[in-house]
């Protein structure tokens, strides 16, 4: 008789922690639900416009020209900006990384790139991403001899940003745009190619308010 009433005992509390489960289960499974359903539909088209966001941008660290002075960058200012907006908006990033690096000194540098633009060359870059599923790209380059690095050209020319949305930034020393944005233009004849945002090498880690004019043209 007594392990009968066990059995039962043992059975109930069997049955109770199940049923447990499942409420549990059921309510880790609607949580996600109930949180998306707790942010307004404004906020909800902005995590979705951010999916749909890639920060392609290209940085050289290195002795660099900044303020008049040759300066050591651990860090290129492209990638700092970029990592500003990353911080912003979460979108996803991917870097053009030349296959045959330029050297580290900026004299040499210079040099080196200038060459590639008056050969109009294509140099390859290291790996890819596949951008089909993104409406928007966020493009950020270094002003190399008034226009973007040559890897960028052979970037954008081996995609297709038919229908998508490009908002380019540089890092430059005086500078500015350059030509790179008619450049992007000829490239990208299907995109919608807004005006572009300068900032100034030296003013990369101090670029809050540009970085904030960017994701607001997301
Ligand atoms: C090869 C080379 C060419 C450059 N040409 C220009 C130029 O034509 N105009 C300009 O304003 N800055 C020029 N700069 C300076 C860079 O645009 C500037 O330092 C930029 O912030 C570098 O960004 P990064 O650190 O992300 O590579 C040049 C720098 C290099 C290394």
């Amino acid at each position: 008789m007594k392990n009968i009433a066990l059995a039962l005992a043992c059975l109930a509390a069997f049955a109770c922690g199940s049923s447990a489960q499942k409420s549990g289960g059921a309510t880790s499974e609607t949580a996600p639900a109930k949180e998306e359903n707790t942010k307004s539909n404004e906020e909800n088209k902005k995590d979705n416009k951010m999916k749909k966001t890639l920060i392609l941008f290209y940085s050289r660290p290195g002795n660099n020209y900044v303020g008049g002075n040759i300066v050591y960058l651990e860090k290129g200012n492209c990638l700092v900006v970029a990592e500003k907006i990353r911080s912003l908006t979460g979108a996803d990033m991917f870097q053009i990384e030349p296959v045959k690096e330029y050297s580290e000194d900026y004299m040499t540098c210079t040099e080196e790139a200038k060459r590639e633009l008056s050969q109009n060359a294509r140099p390859a870059y290291k790996g890819d991403i596949d951008i089909s599923s993104y409406d928007t790209i966020i493009l950020g380059y270094p002003i190399w001899w008034g226009t973007f690095p040559m890897p960028v050209f052979t970037f954008l020319e081996n995609h297709d940003f038919t229908g998508k949305t490009i908002i380019p930034f540089s890092t430059h020393e005086g500078s500015g745009l350059g030509s790179s944005v008619s450049d992007i233009r000829k490239l990208c004849p299907g995109a919608t190619v807004k005006d572009g945002t300068a900032i100034r090498g030296g003013s990369a880690a101090r670029s809050d308010a540009e970085v904030k004019r960017i994701v607001e043209a997301i």
